[in-house]
Parts: structure tokens; sequence; C-alpha cells
């Protein structure tokens, strides 16, 4: 028995011994010490080597959009990688086109930083700050949508375009959650700019929307970045469509103050499309809007109203909708926003309609 024992002790020792040593060779391969990162040619950051591009230039106060929180899905991370960054990886290559590789852009969540690496960003970028906030209220807008106020602490205000979004910090709520970001457009005034109000469709076992709708609480404070984007109304003076779907609304309720704030004349015209009449929100405030700006209606579609809710507006699926509603939308301007199902089936139906690529405008909410 004893005999037993002691082998058993000295199995136990050689396996705990074996795992220190590899341990300390990792630690030594995988030691790649201080890396400068040169950013646009002027920029030049010491990071220590050995974590994701991503994450080394947020470490140092330079927040790149990354919708997905660096998990590889969104595709939004992207920057230009002069030198240094190794081979293209397989979790690239579905969100980078042949033009994009040759460009050398790579998505900067998936690129390590082993030595030192040189990238190009837009200038906008060094313009995003991180943000505390505080939970001011919640509102209930549909049985799964709900609207968060959030007013900005330090700083207290932030300039951003009707369009942008934030990206909010989700902690680690629950053991085995770790903590993440998740990108949300912005869905309050401009003007307001010392507020946030952000328009969240709860996704069933997602992890930031379910520490939104259950633990966030009034008077609790949160980390934002932002503005991130490019979604926003041009300057023309063309006819606008806009099109969305569920928490698809949020940008172009800020888009729609803005429009208020500076006088727009422009013709817009909104196509909100929900499941049910139960998915449908903010009829009030668009019809505010309505009142208020000089061409804007708003046309809810309802596909699958039931009789009980005695329906009587604009049926079937909101492409549809559009396709009854126009024959040529060639001098028009299209707005979408939502699911990335929705926006394809819109930019397909608006470009049989005539509309040319260049006048679509998206933001998928992936
Ligand atoms: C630019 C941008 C702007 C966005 N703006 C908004 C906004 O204003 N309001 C808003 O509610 N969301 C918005 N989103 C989506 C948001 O960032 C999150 O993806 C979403 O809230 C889910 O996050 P989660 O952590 O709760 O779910 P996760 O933990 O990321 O996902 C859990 C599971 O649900 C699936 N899933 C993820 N998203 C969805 C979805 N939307 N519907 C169904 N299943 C899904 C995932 O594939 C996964 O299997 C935006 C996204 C982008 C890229
Ligand atoms: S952050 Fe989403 S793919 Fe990189």
């Amino acid at each position: 028995m004893a005999e037993v024992f002691v082998s058993v002790l000295i199995i136990s020792g050689i396996a705990a011994a074996l795992a220190l040593i590899l341990v300390f060779c990792e630690s030594i391969i995988q030691n790649y010490g201080p890396c400068k990162i040169t950013i646009n040619g002027k920029k030049e950051l010491t990071v220590e080597g050995g974590k994701p591009l991503l994450s080394s230039l947020r470490e140092r106060k330079i927040f790149l959009p990354s919708a997905c929180g660096g998990r590889g899905t969104c595709g939004v991370c992207k920057c230009k990688v002069l030198s240094g960054a190794g081979p293209v990886l397989p979790t690239e290559t579905p969100f980078l086109d042949a033009k994009e590789q040759k460009e050398n852009i790579r998505l900067s969540c998936q690129v390590k930083v082993k030595n030192d690496i040189a990238i190009e960003i837009p200038d906008a970028l060094f313009f995003i700050q991180q943000y505390q906030v505080t939970l001011t209220a919640v509102e209930d807008l549909t049985y799964d949508m709900k609207r968060f106020r959030f007013e900005l602490t330090e700083p207290a205000e932030m300039e951003f375009v009707a369009g942008q979004y934030v990206q909010i910090t989700c902690p680690s709520y629950q053991q085995g959650v770790e903590e993440v970001d998740r990108a949300y457009s912005i869905a309050s005034d401009p003007k307001d700019n010392h507020f946030i109000d952000l328009i969240v469709r709860r996704v069933p076992n997602g992890i930031c929307t379910v520490w939104m709708f259950d633990y966030l609480k009034i008077g609790d404070r949160v980390q934002m970045t932002g503005p991130y984007g490019e979604f926003r109304i041009s300057n023309a003076q063309t006819p606008m469509i806009f099109i969305a779907g569920g928490s698809g609304m949020a940008p172009f309720v800020s888009i729609l103050h803005q429009m208020k704030n500076s006088g727009s004349k422009r013709k817009a015209e909104y196509f909100f499309g929900g499941n049910t009449v139960r998915d449908l929100c903010l009829s009030e405030q668009m019809a505010k809007f309505e009142k208020t700006l000089a061409d804007f209606k708003f046309i809810p579609v309802v596909s699958r109203p039931a009789p009980e809710d005695k329906w009587n507006g604009q049926t079937g699926l909101v492409t549809e909708a559009v396709k009854r509603t126009y024959t040529d939308v060639s001098g028009y301007e299209g707005y979408l926003c939502g699911s990335p199902g929705m926006i394809d089936a819109s930019i397909k139906v608006l470009m049989e309609l005539g509309m040319a690529k260049e006048r679509i405008f998206y933001d998928k909410f992936a």
C-alpha cells in the first residue's frame, strides 16, 4: 500500500515539474518584450508584446471600432498594417475582399503584436474617448425593447453626429461571463450632448443585453467609448428613404432630431418594419416629427398583423411596402439600419427600383 502511495507521489511530482517547465518555456518563447507601434508615421507607442493590436491600442486610449468586442465576428476593427503583422489569418479572410488584402488591411483584433509594427488609421479615431456614464432612466418601448438614458459624467459631453454609435463595456456580471464591448447606435438629440440614449433589443442569452435588461440599475456607473461610425445623412438636398426594423430605430431618432434642429426641409419617408403590432414603437414621437419637420412621413409596416390588432396600416415585409410605394427611386438616397438580412434585402429592392449603390448608406447590427 505504501509503495503505491509513494509511486503516485513520484508521478504527481514529475507531472508538476513538467507543467512548471512548460509554463517557464512558454513565458520565454512568448515573451515578445516591448514592441513599438508606429501610427500614421508620426505617433509612436511602446507596448508589451503578445496581445492583439486592438487591445494594445485600447490600453493606450486609442479606440478602434470593435462592435463584437474582439471576437472576430463583426469585421469593423479594420486598419491598414504597413509592416510587422505576419500573414493574413483564416479568421480574417471572410471580412477582407481582394482589394483590402492587397492594401494590407487587417482585422486589428486578430493581429498579434509580436514585434514592431506600423499602422495607418483615420485621424478621426484619435478623437474617440472613453466616458464614465451613469444610467438615469429606463423606458419600456416594446415587450423586448427598452430605451436607456445615460448621463455623461466624465467627460460631461460627447460631440457626435446623428447616426453614429457608442460601444458600451459590459462587465463580467456572472461567473463564466467575460467583460465584453458591444456597439449601440445613439438614439438621442445631438444638441443634448450630455446625455446618450440607447434603444436596445433583448437578445435571448445575449451577454450584453441580458446584463442591460436584468442587472443594470438606475444610478449604476458604466464605461462607454465613442463616437464611432460613418453612418449619417449626406449634405445633399435629395429626398431620402429610411428603412429600419426593431432597434434599427435608434439612429433615425437622432437623425430626425438633427433635421429638426437644422430646420431641414428635406423630404424623408421612413419605413419601419415589425412582425406584429407589438413590435412597433415610438409612434407618438414619430407623429411629433411629422408635425414639426417640413416633409417627413412615418410608415409603420406589419408583416403578420393579428385579427385582434385591427391593423389598417401597411402590411407585409418592409421591402414589399417600399416596392408598392415607388416605381423609380433613382432620385433618392437610401438609409438603412437593422439586421443584416433586412439590409441586404432592402439594398436589393432599392437597386431594382433604380437607386445607385453609392446612394445607399447603412449600418448592419451584426
Ligand atoms: C454598428 C452597430 C450598431 C448597433 N446598434 C444597436 C442598437 O442600437 N440597438 C441594439 O439593440 N443592437 C445594436 N447593435 C447590436 C449589438 O451590438 C449587439 O450585437 C446585440 O445587442 C447583441 O449583443 P449581446 O451581447 O446581448 O449578444 P451576444 O452575446 O453577442 O450574442 C448571443 C447570441 O445571439 C446571437 N445574436 C447576436 N446579435 C443578435 C441579434 N441582434 N438578433 C438575434 N441574435 C443575435 C449571436 O449570434 C449569439 O449566438 C449594433 C451593432 C452594430 C455593429
Ligand atoms: S472587433 Fe469584431 S472582428 Fe475585430
